[in-house]
């Protein structure tokens, strides 16, 4: 038998696929401390996690056994590959299966920034009827500036498109004709730091994109600009975007990921210009189940030596 940890909540739809194979067994630990994953990792074949559980370089090398680690959503950013490829293990994840809930969620914080309704709300169930403190801006005939133009990036920009917006994209391994087939205008990351008013990230959070929109981005971009950032905490720096909404040169940011997650006394949470959820970007029925199917799948074909995708 092979033995699968799975050590996130996963949607059942993938517990389920991992057994129908009869040969496989699977055991739910969620919530494990570093020290307790490290105790019992090494029974196991295969380790499938989401994003709270930190695959250390001394998780991987407790996991004597470990074949694959599976990760239910894009970002392995919670995996120690270096350690992983040294070990000869296999990491795998999801990358299709939670991009229309994500391009979805960006849309949604597009919309609830430009209109203020997260503020409004509140107010209104506070008790305050107050209809003068919330006019928002259109997003018709506006610029979205889109950085990093992969699978949720296109995603965004069909559906900025469908609002009558024009799409400015940035991206090193963009071509021409994807950018025409998307009716996306081609621009270097300068074009869209100070062409757009509204600017959205989605690139992974690497060592080239650390950082990527920093103190000297925010001076070059238009005044009023709005910032969105649904793809990984540390791309856009908090510490600068903090600095410009105060000083006003940004109006507004949507957030969904964070440099420390959950953030701990993070002061762009105070600022009244900023709405923010808890990381729900593929936080759907339908991403969760299939992200958790297309993992358990893959992980399926590791154990059994078939041909796998997506490592
Ligand atoms: P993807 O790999 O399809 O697209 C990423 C794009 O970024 C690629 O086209 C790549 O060429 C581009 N890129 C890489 N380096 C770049 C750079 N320096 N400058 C500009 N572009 C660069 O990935 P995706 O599925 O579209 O995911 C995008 C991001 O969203 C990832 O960080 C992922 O982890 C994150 N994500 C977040 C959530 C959420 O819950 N908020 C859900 C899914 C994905
Ligand atoms: C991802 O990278 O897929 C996302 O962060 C979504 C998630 O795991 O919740």
């Amino acid at each position: 038998m092979f033995k699968v940890l799975v050590s996130d909540p996963l949607s059942e739809f993938g517990i389920q696929k991992l057994l129908e194979a009869e040969d496989v067994q699977v055991d739910r630990k969620t919530g494990l401390s570093e020290a307790e994953l490290i105790d019992i990792i090494g029974e196991y074949d295969a380790l499938l996690v989401r994003s709270q559980t930190k695959v250390t370089a001394a998780v991987i090398e407790a996991g004597k056994k470990l074949k694959a680690i599976g990760r239910a959503g894009v970002g392995v950013d919670n995996i120690d590959l270096t350690a992983a490829t040294n070990a000869g293990i296999v990491v795998i994840n999801a990358p299709d299966g939670n991009t229309i809930s994500t391009a979805e969620h960006t849309f949604a914080m597009i919309m609830a920034l430009a209109r203020r309704i997260p503020p409004a709300y509140k107010k209104l169930v506070e008790g305050e009827w107050d209809r003068k403190s919330f006019t928002g801006v259109e997003l018709n005939k506006k610029v979205l500036g889109i950085i990093g133009l992969g699978r949720i990036g296109a995603e965004v920009a069909k559906r900025a498109k469908a609002f009558n917006m024009s799409v400015i994209a940035y991206d090193p391994f963009l071509t021409q004709e994807r950018a025409d087939k998307l009716g996306v205008k081609f621009g270097t990351l300068d074009d869209v730091i100070t062409q757009a008013d509204f600017i959205t990230v989605h690139t992974p959070l690497t060592k080239d994109t650390k950082y990527l929109i920093n103190t000297k981005q925010f001076e070059k971009m238009k005044d009023g600009v709005r910032i969105i950032n649904c793809a990984r905490g540390g791309i856009i720096s908090e510490k600068a975007l903090y600095e410009a909404i105060v000083s006003g040169k940004v109006a507004g940011a949507a957030i969904d990921v964070f440099e420390q997650e959950p953030p701990v006394d993070n002061p762009l949470l105070k600022l009244p210009q900023v709405i923010v959820t808890p990381h729900l970007g593929a936080s759907t029925v339908e991403a969760q189940e299939n992200v958790a199917i297309d993992v358990s799948e893959e992980i399926l074909h590791i154990l059994h030596d078939e041909p796998f995708k997506n490592a």
